[in-house]
């Protein structure tokens, strides 16, 4: 197995612990019927959803850099619907998001691997591959991560006793992703780039959905904390990445891999995991499958159309 889907394969197994029903977790009763399989789906589409969502954020900016305004436009519109419909979707049907006390445990479990063997490990491999400017990005990241590591702990404690004050949202750097050729040279930099930025895409989901639920029960100030943090992963920690992958091409590359990317999760990721969903009896997932499926399909339609008009 390559070390990029190991390390994924690490991501998503942490997502299954926060997906499987515990005595700490409010899950809702659809979880108990899932099948396995079924569960796994769910969290690939997830991860597909969260990293259309960060992708289309950075390709509207470069659509803007363009003075194409109607496509940066249609890059946002779809970004939501990939975060809001989507992945929060997909999110509350694998019980993914559950009271405020499981989404700081399910966050402190992704920092603390995120913060002492992922990145750790990135920075060092890149080092030893001559990659000093992702060993360095690697490394920072590595802190940051151990700060909201901690700064989610503490938001626990105050939830757990009572005592103390959530800690205030880190501010996130804005970093530019304009279109440029990667900046690294060795295949295993770029692999571990490509599960560094999906880790943060997915990051930057669950956190957006984590602060909505927090704002729902009346909870601002960790509503706030993850909001903050999320912003750090997706404008800070991706886009830096982003950068050294060279991940923003110019715009008609962009809607390229764009379509591809649509045309698989129309054509053949959701209708498959939609036909294993409604032959295992979890008619709730089939049924978000299919509809998840027709709307990819019109993103489809949508970027081909943009291209056309670019002409
Ligand atoms: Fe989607
Ligand atoms: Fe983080
Ligand atoms: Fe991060
Ligand atoms: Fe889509």
């Amino acid at each position: 197995m390559l070390p990029s889907a190991r390390h994924l394969l690490a991501i998503g197994t942490c997502l299954l612990a926060v997906g499987v029903p515990s005595t700490a977790v409010a899950a809702p009763q659809s979880v108990h019927r899932l099948q396995p399989q079924t569960l796994t789906d769910l969290q690939t589409s997830m991860q597909g959803e969260a990293f259309a969502n960060a992708s289309y954020t950075f390709y509207a900016d470069q659509a803007d850099r363009e003075q194409l305004p109607a496509v940066a436009d249609l890059y946002r519109r779809t970004a939501k619907v990939e975060l809001h419909e989507h992945f929060h979707e997909e999110a509350l049907l694998a019980g993914v998001i559950g009271d405020e006390a499981a989404n700081l445990t399910a966050a402190i479990e992704g920092e603390t691997y995120e913060s002492t063997t992922m990145y750790p490990q990135f920075a060092r491999e890149a080092e030893q591959d001559g990659d000093q400017n992702a060993a360095a990005l690697f490394a920072e990241i590595a802190k940051d991560e151990a700060a909201h590591n901690q700064a989610f702990k503490a938001a626990l404690r105050v939830l757990q006793t009572g005592e103390g004050q959530v800690p205030a949202p880190p501010q996130a750097d804005q970093v530019p992703v304009p279109a440029g050729p990667p900046q690294v040279h060795s295949a295993r930099t770029l692999a571990n780039l490509d599960t560094a930025l999906h880790g943060e895409a997915l990051a930057f989901a669950r956190y957006t959905v984590f602060a909505e639920q927090a704002a729902q029960t009346g909870d601002e100030r960790v509503a706030e904390l993850f909001t903050g943090t999320a912003a750090v992963e997706l404008h800070e920690h991706f886009a830096g990445e982003a950068v050294l992958r060279g991940f923003v091409k110019d715009t008609r590359t962009n809607l390229r891999t764009s379509i591809a990317g649509e045309n698989y999760e129309a054509w053949t990721m959701y209708p498959t995991f939609a036909r294993r969903a409604e032959a295992a009896g979890d008619l709730d997932a089939a049924e978000l499958f299919r509809h998840n499926s027709r709307d990819e399909a019109g993103h489809a339609r949508a970027f081909q159309e943009a291209l056309i008009h670019l002409g």
